[in-house]
This record gives structure tokens, sequence and C-alpha cells, in this order.
């Protein structure tokens, strides 16, 4: 903290952010050209988090007050709570540059040292995925969090040398969806380490009548509540199903969206009432169904959906779990009776004896090792 502070800020008062694309940025800053006209530009408009939001305001509002680059932050969460929008929010909140980068795109450390070393005061550097940074690029960044400075190694074997370069007081904004996977060295570097929740229904509805006005899509309070609700807490699912339901009215309805419609919407597009959609009922019936309910280990179940062990982990598994669908055990992947009843199909009685006597729901946020037996 102590070095930052007696550092003032080059960039002057009220000049314009900009976004500088660094390396290569993730798909949804390119593709997705709705959800980006979607996110919300201030902390304001940002719906729920009420924790987050309060630390984030004063860290930023102190920095900004002192005229400093504020501290290095770090989002955790599942995918589609926010981590990118924050990390844009950030820079325009501190009305910085903000430069944008991933842990998969940095493949050597000379990547990122000449991004760092580009950087003018008070920038924001983006990176997304940051456990998937390799240990030799996190080498680069500790000296760059720590004491805003480089070391660049030059020729090589007993002549190697390592000449210092100085590094622009600067905000690391880190995303993750999992946390578990970060060294711990680079997460004590962090000012702030923060964790995305999922969403009430009623932060969700709201998020979902923003979009319909900035989409200009008729609906009324029923329907954005049925949407809400089937959102498995998260923003961009939200999003998607708002623009689903919004195309189907436009092609099979009037173009208004009322409950009726919301639910004809949303089965047409294969979400059930509490939001699964056909890979996550797939999943859940591959564990009843195929394993007898478990334990599988995850590798097995990944195989047998024909999904990456990431995927499975990252984005099915973790609303499954917080719904009380699905339990992580030293054993494996187990379903709980809400699976089967959810399902329509009648637990094995062996299975309701496991499942209620060794199965303990796991913290997700450990390492992945503890779990996976396989
Ligand atoms: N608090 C919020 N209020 C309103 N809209 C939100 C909020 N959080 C996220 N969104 C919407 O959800 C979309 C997805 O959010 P974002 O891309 O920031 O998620 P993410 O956490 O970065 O996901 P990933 O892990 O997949 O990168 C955004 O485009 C935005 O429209
Ligand atoms: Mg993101």
């Amino acid at each position: 903290m102590s070095e930052r502070d007696e550092i003032p800020l080059g960039r002057p008062a009220g000049a314009e952010p900009a976004v500088a694309m660094t390396a290569e940025v993730t798909a949804d800053e390119i593709d997705l050209t709705d959800e980006v006209g979607l996110r919300p530009r201030t902390l304001d408009d940002f719906v729920g988090q009420r924790e987050l939001k309060e630390k984030l305001r004063v860290v930023l509002g102190a920095a900004r007050k002192r005229d400093r680059a504020a501290d290095h932050l770090l989002f955790a969460g599942p995918p589609g709570l926010g981590k990118t929008t924050l990390a844009h929010i950030v820079a325009n909140e501190m009305k910085a540059e903000l430069h944008i980068t991933s842990g998969p795109a940095l493949a050597k450390p000379g990547d990122l040292a000449a991004i760092l070393t580009q950087l003018e005061e008070g920038d924001v550097l983006f990176i997304d995925e940051i456990h998937r940074l390799s240990r030799q690029i996190e080498e680069v960044l500790y000296p760059a969090m720590e004491d805003f400075r480089v070391d660049i190694v030059i020729g090589q074997g007993p002549s190697a040398r390592s000449i210092p370069l100085p590094v622009a007081p600067f905000t690391l904004v880190g995303a993750t969806t999992r946390v578990g996977l970060l060294t711990g060295p680079l997460r004590d570097r962090f000012g702030l380490e923060t964790r995305l929740e999922y969403y009430e229904p009623d932060e969700l509805e709201q998020i979902v009548v923003r979009a319909a006005g900035i989409l200009d899509v008729d609906i009324d309070g029923e329907g954005a509540t049925e949407i809400a609700g089937r959102s498995r807490g998260t923003p961009r699912i939200a999003n998607r199903l708002l623009r689903q339901v919004r195309d189907f009215s436009d092609v099979d309805r009037d173009g208004y969206i009322d409950l009726t419609v919301a639910r004809e919407g949303l089965a047409f597009f294969g979400v059930d009432d509490r939001g699964l959609d056909k890979p996550s009922r797939g999943l859940l019936l591959a564990v009843c169904d195929r394993f007898g309910g478990g334990p599988v280990g995850l590798k097995t179940l990944s195989i047998s959906v024909s999904e990456p062990t990431e995927t499975v982990e990252d984005v099915y598994e973790p609303y499954l779990i917080q719904q009380g669908f699905l339990m992580r055990t030293p054993q494996g992947r187990v379903a709980t009776a809400s699976a089967w009843e959810h399902l329509g199909l009648t637990p094995p009685v062996s299975h309701v004896h496991r499942a209620g006597n060794v199965a303990e729901p796991a913290d997700e946020t450990l390492p992945l090792g503890l779990f996976d037996q396989e």
C-alpha cells in the first residue's frame, strides 16, 4: 500500500476512459454484442451483490480521493455472474483505461512483461481466467503487483542478468471461476478478494426488466418474474432467456410477453420450472439413471455426458449443488432425493441410505483433488 500512496495518478481529471484490447480477448467481449450492450456501466446500475458493491465503493472511493490507483481486486464466482462487467465498471468509475487479457492468452512471461511495462499510471489491467496463468508468468506478476517492477532476464546460463524495469502504478483486476486453483502467493497480493454469489429472484427480475428496456421488449411484471425465476441465479442466463422468449413471442405469438407467453417460450426452449436446461438435466439424469444415483467420479460423469470435466465442474455443477440436487463427496458425485423427485424418478432403496448416511455437501472452494479419487 505504502509505495502506491506516494505516487499520484498521471491521468488528468475528467479524461475519457478507454478500453484497450491486449493479446487475445475472451469470446464474450466481441461476439455477444447484445450482451455487451446490456452490461451495466456504473456501480449504481449493477444490480445485487450488495456486500461486494459496498466494499468496492469504499476501495474505489478512497483511491479516487487520494488520487491513487486502486488496490488490486480479485473477483471469483461461477460464470455469468458479472466478473467481467465489474472489471469494466472499476475502470469506468476510476476514469481509467482498461486493458484486457486472459490467463490462456498469455503464453510467455515476455507477453505479460510487455503489457505491464506499457501501462500508464492508474490504468486497469484485467486478467480473465487468472487461475490459468502458468507459474512462470505468475512470477512476472508478483513484483509488478507488489513493487511495480518487472525483472527482465537477458542472456542465458552463467552470464544471464536480470534487469529491473519500472511499471507504472496500476490496478490489477483478476477474475476466476476457480479461486481454489490460485496459488497462495498470487491470492495474497490482492488487496480485495470477493466472491460473487448467485442472484436472488427479485434481483434477477430487476435485471430482466432493465434488459427488456434496453432491448425494447414488451413484457409485463409476471412475465419478468417467470423468466427471472428460471434463470439459475445468473444474469447472463436471465438475459439469454429474455431474448429467447422475445424471439418466441415475435414469431409465434403477438410480440408481448406475459406469464403465459413466458411459460410457453421457456418450455419451447427446453427450460424446466427449476430453470434447468437440457444439458443440466442431462447431467442429473446421467447420475441417477446411468450410475444409480452415484457416487460417480467426475471424469466418468463428464465422459458420459460428452463434456469436458471443466465445463461440468464450472458451468453445470455449482447451481445443481446450490439447489441441493447434487452433492460432491469424497467418493464422487451423488444425486439427492430432490434430484430424483425433480426428474420424476424413484430412487433405489440402497441409494437413499447412502445419500442419507455418508454423503455430505462438499465445500466447492476446496481443491479438486480432494474429491476426485479416480
Ligand atoms: N449485477 C448485474 N446487473 C445487471 N446485469 C448484469 C449483472 N451482472 C451481470 N450482468 C449481465 O450478465 C452478463 C454476463 O456478465 P459477465 O460477462 O460480467 O459475467 P462473468 O462473471 O464475467 O462470466 P464468465 O465467468 O463467463 O466470464 C453481462 O453482459 C451483463 O449484461
Ligand atoms: Mg467474464
